[in-house]
């Protein structure tokens, strides 16, 4: 089997944790690291949270590296009662054995890459982009050296989650993703337009309760308080698992329809900032990034619960 190496960079946060567990049960990946930043919930609580779910996963062989607390110019913000006070849901939050690595995301992130064939390692992106764009700046190459950088952020058609006209990863910090895009990164974006068809029905919630142990019944439990939460707060019935539909295409790519694009950041203006401008109008030969338009949710959650439910 052709392996992908990976890196995760994540804001754990109950979608990153489902992407998490995703990952750590697909022998496709060669998860080389977790790094962690400050998103939906302080950098120091999604630290502990990836430690957590990489215990839940029997995964301390991979390593989490603690990254950017603050977005590059703007204030932390959070992401309020959508992950829950502790990030993880109704998960109780126990500090996990095995600690973080020593030295930081942006470090490991650039001394992995570097030292890997060009193109061959994948940077998943599940939160805010601080710590993408501060490696970007550390190593100028990086961009060249990286193979797909995989995004869950932006919003087009779909309109905003944080605002009216942006998505919450792109919105917490605008600056770092300006940025990103701005690179020479060869980008696939799953925006809100993708994931809102990703959503977290019963039937596949007790798909994943039905497996009856371990990971599959932490990530059903992710999904039902997300559940609860879009019930009470937005009134879907259905909440949207965002994150992990950047793992479920670098494991089964045909579960997406992609466009190329090109995809500029608002910085300049409070109303909309982190609006995701994403121009189909480009020439496909030079453009870098593609853009998610459809998703099939059920095959998702099939690939989700197919996983977790082969973890011994
Ligand atoms: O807008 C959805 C994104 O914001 C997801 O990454 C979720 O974890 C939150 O960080
Ligand atoms: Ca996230």
């Amino acid at each position: 089997m052709k392996r992908q190496s990976l890196i995760i960079d994540c804001d754990p946060g109950v979608d990153d944790a489902v992407g998490l567990l995703l990952a750590f049960a697909s022998p496709e990946l060669d998860l080389k690291a977790v790094t962690t930043v400050g998103g939906n919930v302080p950098v120091e609580t999604t630290t502990r949270n990836a430690r957590i779910i990489r215990q839940v996963a029997g995964r301390e062989d991979v390593p989490v590296f603690a990254g950017a607390a603050r977005p590059l110019r703007r204030d932390p913000a959070g992401a309020g009662a959508f992950h829950g006070a502790e990030g993880l849901g109704d998960l109780e939050a126990v500090e996990p054995e095995a600690p973080a690595a020593d030295g930081s995301a942006v470090e490991a992130m650039v001394r992995i890459v570097m030292a890997a064939a060009p193109k061959s390692v994948a940077l998943a992106v599940m939160g805010p982009m601080t710590n993408v764009a501060l490696a970007l700046r550390a190593e100028p190459r990086l961009a060249e050296r990286l193979g797909p950088v995989v995004v869950m952020g932006g919003a087009r058609s779909e309109g905003g989650n944080i605002t009216p006209s942006a998505e919450f990863n792109i919105w917490a910090d605008p600056d770092a993703a300006a940025e990103v895009f701005a690179s020479a990164c060869e980008m696939v974006v799953f925006g809100l337009d993708a994931t809102h068809q990703v959503r977290g029905t019963e039937e596949r919630i007790q798909a994943l309760e039905a497996v009856g142990k371990g990971p599959a019944l932490t990530a059903a439990m992710m999904v039902r308080f997300s559940q609860r939460i879009e019930r009470d707060i937005v009134g879907w019935d259905a909440a949207p698992l965002h994150d992990p539909c950047t793992v479920a295409w670098l494991l089964k790519p045909g579960l997406f329809r992609l466009t190329p694009c090109r995809i500029e950041v608002e910085t300049g203006s409070d109303l909309t900032r982190g609006h995701t401008a994403v121009e189909f109008r480009v020439d496909e030969a030079s453009a870098r990034h593609l853009w998610a338009v459809e998703a099939d949710g059920q095959g998702v959650f099939d690939l989700i619960t197919e996983r977790l439910g082969a973890v011994a």
